[in-house]
C-alpha cells in the first residue's frame, strides 16, 4: 500500500460545482482521496455555482455522481455518506459584480488553507478572480487552481494570467494539465532520471525520432459548445501532448523543486522551431471526423454531435512534425498526434533508436528493426524495450523484436489513482511541481500562434475522415514521407 502522504486541513471552493469536470473528476477524486484517509478530519469541499440548490441538493447531486463514477467496490454506504457530510454548497453567480459572498465568506477558516478551484470557462477567471479578492477572500494561505485550455491564443492567455495575476501572486497560481498527474507521466522523470541506461543514449547520437499518440475513441460528448470553439489543437495538442513532449525532451533539473522542473519544460518549449507559414501544410494535418463505426458501434459524424447543419471548421485531430533546436535534439523529429474517435483509447510515447549502422546478419535473418521503448499512459500502463532477439528453434538464424516488458498493474498490484486526485492533493499542499507556470503557458500558445493563424486563414476545410480510423491518410503520409511510420502497435 502506497504511503499517504498527509496534507494540511484545508477549504476548497469548487466554481463550476454542477458542470461535468467537477461531477465526474473532481468529486470522485477527493473521494478517493477522503476514503484513503488523506483528507484530514474537518476538511470541507465547497460548490459554487449559479443554479439555486440547497446542500443537501447539492450532496444528492454529488452522490448520484460519485455512484456513477466511483468504481462500485470502491463505494462504501457509509464511506459516502461521511464524505458527503464534508460537501456544502452556495448559490453564487461568482462572475458577476453584484454577487452576494456573504454564504461562502461564512462558511470559510480564515486559518486554514483555501484552495480556489475554477472550473469554468476560462473567460470568467478573471471576473471571478476580481469578486473574490474584493469580497476579500483572498488570504495569504489560499491558491487558486486553473483548468486549461488558459485562453484559446497567446494574447487571451496573456489577459487571463494578468487578470489572475492581479490577484493571486504567480506561487499561488496552479494551472492544471492534468496530464502531469497520470502516475505513468510522473514515471516519465523517474526513467529518465533514476536510472542510468537510458540517460545516456537520450540524445541525437542514439535516437531517431520520438513519436506521441493521444487517441481518444470518444467523441466530443456533451462538451460541443466548447469543443466547436477549440478543437484537437487548442484542447489537447497546446497543453497536454506539449507537456509531454517536454518531460521526454528536457535537460536534467538541478533538483527536483518545483521551478527547477519548469525551468527546463520552459526551455524545451522555448527550443521549439517555430514552423514558418509555407511550412504549415507539410508539417500539420488537421482532420474531422465523419461518420463510421469504433468499437463495432455505428457513430455519427462530428457534424451531427454538434447538432450543426452549417460546416464547421474546427479539427478533432491533429498530426505535426516538431523540431528542437538544441544539441541534444538536432535533426530528432518528434511526430505528435491527437484525435477524436479513433479506433482505440491510447496514449503512448514511443522513443526509437536509431537503427544499427552495419549488419552481421543476413538477410534471410529478416527484416531488421531499431529497438524501440515504448511508454504507454494509458490504458496497460507500462512500458516495453523492444530488443531484437533470435527465433527459437531451428531453420537458420532468423531474428525478430521481442519486448522487454513491464505492465505497472502486474508489477504494484494497486489501484492507479486518477491525475486529479495527486494534483488536488499537491495543491493543497503547495508543491506546484506537476502544474504549469504562466511563462511555459505562454510559451506553449507562442509556438502554435502560427499554426493557427494559418489554419484561420485557410481555404481547405480540415480533412475528413471515417470515426474509427486512425485519422486523415495525409497524417500517414506527414510520417512515411520522411521514411518513418507510426508506431504499429498503436494502429
Ligand atoms: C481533456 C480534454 O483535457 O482531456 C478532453 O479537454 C479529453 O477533450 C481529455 O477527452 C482526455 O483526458 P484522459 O485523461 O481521458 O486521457
Amino acid at each position: 500500500m502506497a504511503k499517504i502522504i498527509p496534507v494540511p486541513i484545508f477549504d476548497c471552493v469548487v466554481f463550476g460545482a454542477t458542470g461535468d469536470l467537477t461531477l465526474r473528476k473532481l468529486l470522485p477524486a477527493l473521494y478517493y482521496r477522503y476514503r484513503d484517509g488523506q483528507m484530514p478530519a474537518g476538511a470541507r469541499i465547497v460548490g459554487a455555482a449559479r443554479s439555486v440548490l440547497s446542500d443537501d441538493g447539492y450532496r444528492e447531486k454529488a452522490r448520484q455522481a460519485l455512484e456513477e463514477h466511483v468504481l462500485p467496490d470502491d463505494l462504501d454506504p457509509a464511506m459516502l455518506q461521511r464524505f458527503l457530510g464534508c460537501v456544502h454548497y452556495v448559490a453564487i453567480d461568482a462572475a458577476s459584480d453584484g454577487a452576494d459572498w456573504s454564504g461562502l465568506r461564512l462558511l470559510l477558516d480564515p486559518a486554514r488553507v483555501r484552495v480556489f478551484y475554477l472550473a469554468t470557462a476560462p473567460y470568467l477567471y478573471g471576473s471571478i478572480c476580481r469578486n473574490l479578492a474584493a469580497a476579500k477572500l483572498v488570504t495569504q494561505q489560499s491558491r487558486v487552481v486553473l483548468e486549461k485550455p488558459i485562453g484559446r491564443d497567446l494574447a487571451s492567455a496573456k489577459e487571463i494570467n494578468d487578470s489572475v495575476g492581479a490577484v493571486f501572486a504567480e506561487a499561488q497560481t496552479y494551472r492544471i494539465d492534468h496530464f502531469l498527474g497520470k502516475e505513468t507521466v510522473q514515471n516519465l522523470l523517474a526513467l529518465r532520471f533514476a536510472n542510468t541506461i537510458f540517460e545516456r543514449l537520450w540524445t541525437s547520437d542514439a535516437i531517431d525520432h520520438v513519436q506521441i499518440t493521444v487517441a481518444e475513441t470518444v467523441g466530443v460528448e456533451g462538451r460541443a459548445g466548447y469543443y466547436d470553439t477549440s478543437g484537437a489543437l487548442r484542447d489537447m495538442l497546446q497543453n497536454h501532448l506539449l507537456q509531454l513532449l517536454c518531460l521526454i525532451a528536457m535537460e536534467p533539473p538541478v533538483s527536483l523543486d518545483a521551478d527547477r522542473v519548469r525551468d527546463e519544460k520552459l526551455k524545451v518549449l522555448r527550443a521549439l522551431a517555430p514552423i514558418p507559414a509555407h511550412r504549415i501544410a507539410a508539417c500539420t494535418v488537421r482532420g474531422q471526423y465523419g461518420a463510421g463505426a469504433v468499437n463495432g458501434q455505428p457513430v455519427g459524424a462530428y457534424l451531427a454531435d454538434l447538432g450543426a447543419s452549417e460546416p464547421s471548421g474546427t479539427e478533432t485531430f491533429v498530426a505535426l512534425k516538431a523540431e528542437l533546436q538544441t544539441w541534444r535534439w538536432a535533426n530528432v523529429p518528434f511526430y505528435l498526434r491527437t484525435g477524436k474517435r479513433m479506433p482505440r483509447k491510447v496514449s503512448e510515447i514511443v522513443v526509437q533508436f536509431k537503427d544499427r549502422p552495419f549488419s552481421l546478419f543476413p538477410a534471410s535473418a529478416g527484416a531488421r528493426q531499431p529497438n524501440r521503448l515504448v511508454i504507454r499512459l494509458q490504458p496497460e500502463e507500462g512500458m516495453r524495450l523492444d530488443v531484437m532477439t533470435k527465433d527459437p528453434g531451428p531453420g537458420g538464424l532468423r531474428l525478430s523484436p521481442t519486448g522487454l516488458d513491464i505492465r505497472f498493474d502486474t508489477a504494484f498490484g494497486i489501484r492507479f489513482p486518477d491525475a486529479y486526485e495527486r494534483l488536488l492533493m499537491d495543491c493543497v499542499r503547495g508543491d506546484a511541481t506537476l502544474f504549469m507556470r504562466r511563462d511555459e503557458v505562454e510559451a506553449a500558445w507562442t509556438w502554435v500562434a502560427p499554426i493557427l493563424e494559418a489554419w484561420s486563414t485557410a481555404v481547405e476545410p480540415p480533412r475528413p475522415y471515417a470515426a474509427g480510423s486512425w485519422g486523415p491518410t495525409a497524417s500517414i503520409a506527414l510520417i512515411e514521407r520522411d521514411g518513418r511510420t507510426w508506431n504499429e502497435d498503436a494502429t
